[in-house]
């Protein structure tokens, strides 16, 4: 796939760039909790290239689910602050998304200036793919950049209906996403390992489906595999699962049975405080009253057999309860086998959960790619339509 780019050639100085990120983060306290590998700090190199070409760069971003609906708690306040630090220059914050606020501050700008409009999703239109917003946004600049993979799978004005009203270009991160997930899709190398974990069995079935009979091995974790204990008639107890899940994991086991690695060993609790009693436990004597937090350790290392041989690993979703740091065993060591198997594969990670626990381990640039998308890379992979990337297409 031939995507349009703005070249290091091309003169960019005084041009009004509408760059679309992706600024969807979690926010505590009125604070982003991003890394120094997370989507924001992504961003920020790219807004500095452009901002180094004397671009004034208008940022587009969402951030939740507003609804179409103007809530305080989405506001982009925490998102123009961390920009600022990270940028080390003020961001300027608009008040509306392209209203008057906006284009006054638009109007205000120099060359290398920054305004972040705010949320994007405020707007209903934008979730409505409406052209009179595309529009409105569209009057703020001289050309669109986008650069969030992460949401190039939904069709929203300024993701899509914008590539219509302006000239449109994929930003570097769209660039590296596509050109690495491409590669998993057109030329695989085997042996070919899926890691997949997580929770929701429907965000997981079109990949799963897709490359069940591509891949060497499915390696399941986390929630995921507690609706394949459940399709083979195991006792999960209290473990978290997708109740509609179940009968997809059946289809996927009717299509690849002898491809599927489920974990044989987990680590059971009774509740999920930190300082619960953790306890190894075969598959076939979990209890009613017991719940799976973790992978055990015979099959962290069944797992890290296979992927010592891979030559292609995609990973989506984390493998155990990782919002507890004690149950987070598992996915580390997976994440450790993955990184450390990069000089000999490609590695692809990706998943909004997956990433903090990657960077708190300090591994967040040990793999091929580390994907800003955790549905957007699902889709991708799986082939479904991607309307911010198609129109971008050469
Ligand atoms: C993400 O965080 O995966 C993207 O920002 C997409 O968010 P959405 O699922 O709310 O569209």
């Amino acid at each position: 796939m031939r995507l349009k780019t703005l070249r290091n050639g091309v003169d960019l100085s005084g041009k009004r760039v509408l760059l679309r990120i992706d600024g969807n983060v979690p926010i505590e306290k009125g604070k982003v909790i991003d890394g120094p590998h997370g989507k924001i700090a992504r961003s920020a190199v790219d807004i500095e290239w452009l901002r180094q070409r004397g671009v004034k760069v208008i940022v587009v971003t969402h951030l939740g689910r507003p609804e179409g609906k103007r809530v305080p708690a989405y506001s982009l306040r925490p998102v123009a602050k961390r920009l600022s630090e990270l940028l080390m220059v003020e961001v300027k914050l608009s008040r509306d998304i392209a209203g008057p606020s906006a284009q006054k501050l638009v109007q205000q700008m120099k060359n290398g200036d920054i305004v972040l409009l705010e949320n994007v999703r405020f707007d209903p239109g934008e979730e409505r793919n409406s052209t009179s917003l595309a529009h409105a946004l569209s009057q703020l600049g001289d050309l669109y950049m986008n650069d969030a993979f992460a949401v190039s799978h939904r069709a929203h004005a300024s993701v899509d209906a914008i590539t219509s009203e302006i000239p449109s270009y994929a930003g570097p991160l769209v660039v590296s996403e596509v050109g690495v997930m491409e590669k998993v899709i057109k030329s695989p190398k085997h042996p070919f390992v899926l890691v997949m974990g997580g929770l929701k069995m429907k965000d997981k079935l079109p990949v799963m489906k897709r490359f069940v009979s591509e891949v060497d091995r499915v390696l399941v974790g986390g929630a995921l595999a507690h609706v394949f204990f459940l399709a083979h008639g195991f006792e999960i107890g209290s473990s978290t699962y997708d109740p509609d899940g179940v009968k997809a994991a059946m289809e996927i086991i009717k299509l690849g049975k002898e491809k599927i690695s489920l974990p044989t060993d987990v680590v059971v609790v009774k509740s999920l405080r930190k300082d619960a009693e953790r306890k190894v436990k075969f598959l076939q004597d979990v209890l009613k009253t017991d719940r799976i937090v973790d992978l055990g350790p015979e099959t962290i290392a069944r797992f890290q057999k296979t992927i010592q041989l891979a030559k292609m690993i995609v990973w989506n979703g984390p493998l155990g309860y990782t919002e507890c740091e004690p149950f987070r065993t598992g996915t580390l060591a997976i994440a450790h086998s993955i990184a450390k198997r990069t000089n000999k594969a490609i590695t692809v990670v990706g998943g909004g959960d997956t990433i903090p626990v990657i960077e708190s381990a300090g591994l967040a640039d040990r793999f091929t790619l580390l994907s800003t998308g955790g549905g957007a890379m699902l889709e991708f992979l799986a082939g479904e339509k991607m309307p911010g990337i198609e129109a971008l297409e050469l």
